[in-house]
């Protein structure tokens, strides 16, 4: 069988479906090759800044590595712009739909937040509210976001910043998205793991 019998879904039958699970099974497991073959267009969106989101990107996940932070954190910061090609009036909630059913909670929380958070920087200077981080006030990743901004995504626009290039983070990619899609143990609803750990930092950077 090469093709399922159907024309319309309602017509199929066990062995039809069983097949497509078999395919779906082995188009998933390439979803992290295909995430960073999204991450190159990346460079063709949004001119004007002094650097494309691609290298936008690869500063932010290098900031977080040589912070010392874990895979999550690292695989979150390099694709939370990734929602910018399709969705660019929620990237955020966009990049954390890709990224919810195979990281900490915790990290898809604030990939999903950080527009809000970044307003900080800008919005005073269009019009908008630079506060809307404060409708999460109180909320137990509310501090996490606000660092992931601070140290990974306000300050990731430098050109001179010598960043890693996408193939130092394809590794990570590929076993963030090969994990099995909504493992509790990989979720740990509520757990919190700091962004930054000092001793990895220090053996990342020497
Ligand atoms: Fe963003
Ligand atoms: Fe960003």
């Amino acid at each position: 069988m090469e093709k399922v019998k159907f024309t319309a879904m309602k017509d199929g039958d066990r062995e039809d479906y069983e097949f497509l699970i078999g395919h779906e099974i082995d188009y998933a497991a390439k979803t992290g090759e295909r995430l960073l073959a999204a991450m190159v267009d990346l460079d063709k969106s949004l001119s004007g800044y002094q650097v494309t989101r691609l290298g936008h990107s690869l500063q932010a996940a290098t900031r977080a590595w040589r912070d010392g932070a874990d895979t999550d954190w690292v695989v979150s910061a390099l694709l939370h712009d990734i929602g910018d090609i399709y969705a660019p009036y929620n990237h955020d909630e966009y990049a954390a739909t890709i990224l919810k059913p195979f990281v900490r909670e915790q990290c898809a929380w604030v990939v999903e937040k950080h527009g809000d958070f970044q307003k900080l920087y800008y919005a005073h200077h269009v019009g908008g509210n630079p506060h809307s981080r404060d409708a999460y006030k109180g909320h137990a990743y509310y501090d996490d976001c606000a660092t992931f901004c601070e140290r990974w995504d306000q300050n990731s626009f430098d050109p001179d910043y010598p960043h890693e290039g996408i193939e130092f983070f394809r590794d990570q990619v590929e076993q963030v998205f090969a994990r099995k899609a909504y493992d509790p143990a990989v979720i740990r609803a509520g757990e919190r793991v700091e962004l930054t750990d000092p001793t990895i930092a220090k053996e990342r950077n020497t």
